[in-house]
């Protein structure tokens, strides 16, 4: 079994090689820069396309019988770029495909990013390709990230709460569905073992940093008012700002037995995350 992991220079798909080569797996690792790819055994670099290159990503595949494809950085036209691989791969002669979807993917979720994912799962069952789909809720590092250097979570979260889960524990299932078909056809909620609100978050965070971090729960108009300095496009500051709206309208707070029952150890939970993890808050403290 030869498995090819997209997005191997980044957090998931980075662990997932390292989890897969921990295994003896043989694996193509695939970026658009070969260069920035881990050096792992058994493993073959493989120089990959963007995702909108059909030709590219069918050449850097051709060899592989499953594939991780890792979802594509957000643009406006994702949907397009995912089912190009996508095509892409099945040309390859590709016979299954792990997907990274998101939390609650839904044509009309609220989070528009997550329609992006709903697509790309419809299309992906339309192909006929036995595919799983890892729904990964938001990043439990996510929490200290999005926290200003002033001390403030700020986002129109409301008083909803978050599974947010551990990209460690997203690596491993997406490793366990790799090597195992008996999932093909399912679509995975991965998610931490509660969730827990932006609120309770912050008050995570202060224990650990030893200063007071507080949650600002903004309006609407306030969260695009705040990020509007950053010059990004449209979608994307949608996309920002939904990511907590989906939170505030509950749509975020699912939690799965994903991670335990893949996996055989309890999921994560973001106090545990802070405690083993203090960089991710390291520009938090003075
Ligand atoms: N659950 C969450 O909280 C959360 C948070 C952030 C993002 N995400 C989504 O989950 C995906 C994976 O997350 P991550 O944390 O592993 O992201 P990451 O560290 O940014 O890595 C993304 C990887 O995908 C590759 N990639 C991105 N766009 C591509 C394209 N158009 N064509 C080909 N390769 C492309 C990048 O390759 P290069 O090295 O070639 O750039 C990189 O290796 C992200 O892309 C995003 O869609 C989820």
């Amino acid at each position: 079994m030869s498995i090819a992991v997209t997005g191997a220079t980044g957090n998931v798909g980075g662990r997932v090689a390292r989890l897969l080569a921990d295994e003896g797996v043989t694996q193509l690792l695939v970026a658009r820069d070969p260069g920035k790819l881990p050096d792992l055994p058994n493993a073959t670099k493989v120089r990959g396309a963007d995702y909108s290159d059909k030709a590219g990503v069918q050449s850097a595949l051709t060899g592989a019988d499953t594939l991780l494809l890792v979802s594509a950085r957000e643009s406006a036209n994702r949907v397009q770029e995912h089912t190009t691989a996508i095509d892409a791969a099945i040309a390859a002669g590709v016979s299954r495909i792990v997907y990274l979807s998101f939390l609650g993917a839904a044509p009309e979720c609220t989070f528009t990013f997550g329609r992006d994912h709903w697509h790309t799962e419809q299309y992906l069952r339309s192909t006929g390709v036995p595919f799983v789909a890892l729904r990964d809720s938001m990043y439990n590092s996510g929490f200290p990230a999005m926290t200003g250097q002033d001390g403030v979570l700020r986002g129109p979260a409301g008083d909803g709460a978050v599974s947010a889960v551990s990209l460690d524990d997203i690596a491993e299932v997406a490793a366990r569905v790799l090597r195992d078909n008996a999932f093909d056809g399912q679509v995975l909620d991965v998610t931490g073992p509660e969730a827990i609100t932006v609120a309770e978050a912050a008050r995570l965070l202060s224990e650990v940093t030893g200063r007071e971090i507080t949650y600002h729960a903004e309006t609407e108009a306030e969260a695009y008012e705040s990020r509007a300095h950053y010059g990004a496009p449209e979608f994307e500051v949608a996309g920002w700002v939904t990511s907590y709206t989906a939170i505030a309208a509950g749509e975020l707070g699912v939690v799965s037995d994903t991670v335990p029952r893949l996996t055989g150890h309890p999921a994560q939970s973001v106090a545990e995350f802070l405690r083993t993890n203090p960089d991710s808050y390291a520009h938090l403290l003075a």
